[in-house]
């Protein structure tokens, strides 16, 4: 399809602003690029947050209507981390993750208006290292595996493939992504513990996109939730 391709300085979300145009009824496939965000937005109502020139910052509308909407955001992790690098790692449900750090976010957003549904992906790539800022460990930067990498650059490394991707997904949705999935998946194999109070083995995942973990009352599948390595 034909993409609109807006760059802009700066902006409050790049979600937020196609989100408000897909509920005012505009329905253009879409690509909006920020250069820099005043809101930028995480999942749970997190804040994302990023310096002019150290990251990518973009959003993709498009109007899609899948048969089933679940593992819609881990087919776009799935995307982006085999587009950039095979050390790229993906950590359910769609964080890309580089030797046991963050290295960019995914936030899918969709709006339903009339029958249509407009899908809003938000990504947010690290692409130069930066300071912890209050974190424990800085976050990790495609730069430590792609030397020469700009936003530039990397904005048209990923978005062919991602457009492709979700024309693909719109059909045959995540089952067949699976197990090109479970090469990446950062977390299968290890102990774990979900934001709800879970814990257990990581199984991987169902075709359908859930977290499988094997817990102390047999194996529970995880549809949303946050999860971290369990500390030792
Ligand atoms: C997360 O890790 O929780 C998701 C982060 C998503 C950040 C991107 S940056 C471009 C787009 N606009 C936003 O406000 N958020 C997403």
């Amino acid at each position: 399809p034909d993409f609109t391709v807006e760059i802009l300085p700066e902006i409050d979300s790049t979600n937020s602003e196609l989100m408000r145009r897909a509920r005012a009824g505009q329905h253009e496939p879409t690509l909006l690029v920020a250069e820099r965000q005043s809101a930028g937005r995480g999942r749970m109502g997190r804040v994302w947050q990023s310096q002019a020139g150290d990251s990518l910052t973009f959003s993709l509308s498009l109007p899609m209507s899948p048969q089933d909407w679940s593992g819609l955001s881990l087919a776009v992790g799935l995307s982006l981390a085999e587009s950039l690098h095979a050390e790229v790692g993906l950590k359910w449900p769609n964080d890309l993750w580089f030797q046991s750090r963050k290295l960019g976010g995914i936030l899918v957003e969709a709006a339903s208006m009339g029958g249509r549904s407009q899908v809003v992906i938000g990504v947010g790539l690290n692409i130069r290292p930066r300071p912890a800022e209050g974190l424990s460990t800085a976050p990790a930067a495609l730069t430590e595996l792609l030397p020469q990498l700009t936003a530039p650059a990397c904005l048209s490394q990923v978005v062919p493939p991602l457009i492709r991707a979700m024309l693909d997904f719109e059909h045959t949705g995540f089952a067949p992504l699976l197990s090109r999935f479970e090469v990446r998946d950062v977390l299968k194999g290890q102990r774990v513990h979900t934001s709800d109070g879970q814990q257990g083995l990581c199984l991987g995942l169902t075709p359908g996109g859930a977290l499988r973990l094997q817990t102390d009352l047999g194996v529970q599948e995880i549809h949303s939730a946050e999860v971290s390595v369990r500390p030792l």
